[in-house]
């Protein structure tokens, strides 16, 4: 199958999303708004496109819609390998890194410690900072800063505390193994108190990494804050692999207590579909949030790839894509606090041609080619409302019948994507698949709205409450979008197609 399928070198470079230009990268690392620009730091292998030489790459936008590569921001030696961390604006130069005219960035970042290294086997957080503005970065003479003397303690993010029980840092970090979340306080980012720890709670079934601790308002009350935790799962996740879950709660400056901890049922095989997920796609992983984004936006990204594959994925000579960044929001729906989340950045200067539009239009059981709709880069803003069929939706990146599969199955209330036909998959077992996440109605209909890029489909479901994000590989002949019913009918309200290339 793979030899029939028309691709150059360059046929997956996303438009809308960050890749290097010719290096591997997994999670993104020190997000930071500074200087007037985004920054995504991120784990890059300098030397090749599989994971190995673990350093920061780094990247900037304006905007979050281009970015620029930068040269290797923090790079791996004899001793360490430079792990996922955070950044930090030290804006009163509590560190002492700063000088008189120029407070410091500070990383806090692990080391993963090399064989005849002094700390051998061993992960710990060090500290480097950058007097330029987050371009130039130099290692703290001192590290580690923080060592438990442990093997799996990893992925430091470092947020400023602000609140009833003073003003410090606070580290969120896991010991990955034993599915905690271990909780830090400093007053000056080089020596570190244990406050407390979170966990082990819902999702288990693989080991913790990369957690993010922040607090958001609820239905935009800024009297009303809930704090939330973050913590990404590998293997584990709803739709196997990696994945994100989090937890809306209450944090006091010491402890975070959940109040979406998940106690009944810890037998049933079907429980993952209780607890809360950033993504139900396979391909979100080490999500973690912006600091200093200006407004109190809380923006998120993650590294759009699944460990069970990740090296394997067919892209060259550049390996994995971050996911669009995502403005996340609380709100409450049934009752229950949970994530809204939307892409960050305002796509609409990038919009093509005119928009193609669809007003009322039954499916009807089969495929109807959107003819006018086809593209490899658009965002399609799609309602439907339910008939007789038992799943309805879209084909994109189509080919005739084949094609990645967006749909809904109202009856078992479903959001399903299905990639088992969306062009390359033989590149790996797993990676052949079909996804669901739990979904309702709202008013009768659902509403889709859905990022491709040349090798993604990011679907953001009922104005963002579920969301789904997943790589594919079609030829770049596969460009058709088309409507399907399967099993009787079903009617598109509004659909509307924007091409960004
Ligand atoms: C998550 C992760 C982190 C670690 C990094 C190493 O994908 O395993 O826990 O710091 O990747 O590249």
């Amino acid at each position: 199958m793979t030899a029939a399928i028309a691709t150059t070198a360059e046929t997956f470079r996303p438009t809308l999303h960050y890749a290097a230009r010719n290096t591997w990268l997994n999670d993104p690392n020190g997000l930071i708004f500074h200087g007037g620009v985004y920054h995504l730091y991120y784990q890059s292998n300098p030397l090749g496109n599989v994971w190995g030489n673990m350093s920061w790459g780094h990247a900037t936008s304006p905007d979050l819609l281009k970015w620029t590569e930068h040269p290797t921001a923090i790079t791996c030696d004899d001793d360490e390998d430079i792990f996922s961390g955070s950044i930090v604006f030290d804006r009163d130069n509590t560190s002492g890194f700063g000088t008189g005219t120029m407070a410091p960035l500070v990383a806090v970042y692990t080391s993963s410690f090399k064989p005849g290294s002094a700390h051998e086997g061993l992960q710990a957080q060090s500290l480097a900072y950058s007097l330029d503005g987050g371009y130039t970065w130099t290692k703290h003479a001192a590290n580690p800063v923080l060592n438990r003397g442990s093997a799996e303690f990893r992925d430091p993010k470092v947020i400023r505390y602000d609140g009833d029980a003073g003003s410090y840092w606070v580290m969120v970090a896991v010991e990955a193994t034993d599915f905690q979340v271990v909780l830090y306080k400093s007053e000056d980012l080089r020596t570190w108190e244990l406050l407390s720890s979170f966990g082990p709670a819902n999702a288990t079934g693989g080991v913790w990494e990369c957690p993010d601790l922040f607090p958001l308002p609820v239905d935009a009350d800024p009297e009303n804050l809930k704090w939330v935790l973050t913590v990404n799962l590998n293997p584990g996740g709803p739709n196997n692999g990696s994945a994100g879950q989090y937890f809306v709660g209450d944090f006091d400056g010491k402890t975070f207590v959940s109040a979406t901890t998940v106690t009944e049922g810890l037998q049933d095989p079907d429980r993952l579909g209780k607890y809360q997920w950033l993504d139900w796609g396979r391909d979100y992983y080490a999500a973690v949030s912006f600091s200093d984004v200006p407004d109190n936006r809380r923006l998120m990204m993650a590294w759009m790839n699944n460990w069970e594959y990740a090296n394997q994925i067919p892209t060259s000579p550049w390996r994995s894509p971050m996911t669009l960044a995502r403005e996340i929001s609380l709100q409450t729906t049934d009752g229950n606090l949970r994530l809204v989340q939307q892409p960050a950045g305002d796509w609409t200067a990038l919009a093509g041609a005119e928009p193609f539009c669809l007003s009322t239009t039954t499916i009807h059981d089969g495929v109807q080619v959107l003819t006018g709709a086809a593209g490899t880069v658009q965002r399609i803003d799609v309602t439907f409302t339910p008939g007789s069929a038992e799943e309805f939706g879209l084909i994109l990146r189509g080919d005739g019948v084949k094609g990645t599969r967006v749909g809904i199955r109202p009856r078992e209330g479903f959001l399903i994507v299905d990639r088992r036909e969306s062009g390359q998959t033989d590149f790996h077992a797993s990676f052949p698949s079909i996804e669901t996440a739990p979904i309702q109605a709202a008013a009768g209909s659902y509403a889709l709205t859905i990022y491709v890029d040349r090798c993604s489909v990011e679907v953001f479901a009922q104005g963002g409450q579920v969301t789904m994000t997943e790589l594919i590989f079609p030829a770049e002949t596969s460009t058709e979008a088309s409507l399907y019913a399967i099993g009787g009918t079903a009617t598109v309200n509004e659909l509307v197609v924007t091409q960004f290339a």
